[in-house]
């Protein structure tokens, strides 16, 4: 079945018209990837890892998310609902809890392709792609993605800090350099 970004978004926005938007979006989402290969024609090949938005308003965004093989993003948090929707390779989920010194671990899930794991507002999680395929999915938030205060923490230290979208792109251009030099010595 061919579908388009455009079709994606709109079921998507119709989704939060229902009575638990989130539960309606993570069907929708169910839906999408039981087909990859349709998502993939839509959304366009991965050649590198990085986050390409196809919407982003004050009530949506929904993002393809590309992790690079080898890559770990540092615990964060969202201050909103989100859905994860895999449709190629692994992502390794961690999930944390604030505590006095900043963060204690409270568990995991590893999602793979075919799967939407549906994280609440309050939910601090890092993301690793502990394979050596990129990890793909749609990232759909109940919100603006992109604007709005919110927390990041150390990988290491647990120290908190506000937020620094800059900082999680340099992580993926390291990445995608580290891979790219990678492949080229195989
Ligand atoms: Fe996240």
């Amino acid at each position: 079945m061919a579908i388009a970004v455009d079709d994606i978004v709109a079921r998507c926005r119709a989704a939060l018209d229902e009575h638990s938007p989130v539960l309606a979006v993570r069907d929708v989402l169910a839906e999408l990837v039981a087909d990859p290969a349709a998502l993939e024609r839509a959304v366009g090949p991965v050649e590198e890892g990085g986050i390409t938005p196809l919407h982003n308003s004050g009530e949506l965004t929904v993002l393809r998310v590309a992790w690079t093989p080898g890559m770990v993003l540092n615990p964060h948090e969202h201050r909103m609902w989100a859905a994860i929707a895999m449709y190629g390779g692994q992502e390794d989920n961690a999930f944390y809890r604030r505590a006095p010194q900043g963060l204690e671990q409270s568990g995991g899930k590893e999602v793979t392709a075919g799967d939407v794991l549906v994280l609440g507002d309050d939910v601090i999680h890092s993301v690793a792609n502990s394979r050596t395929e990129f990890a793909v999915a749609l990232h759909v938030y109940g919100g603006d993605f992109f604007n709005g205060e919110r927390s990041e923490w150390d990988l290491e230290t647990f120290t908190e800090r506000p937020r620094d979208l800059e900082r999680t792109l340099r992580l993926f251009a390291e990445a995608n350099e580290r891979w790219r030099a990678a492949s080229d010595q195989a």
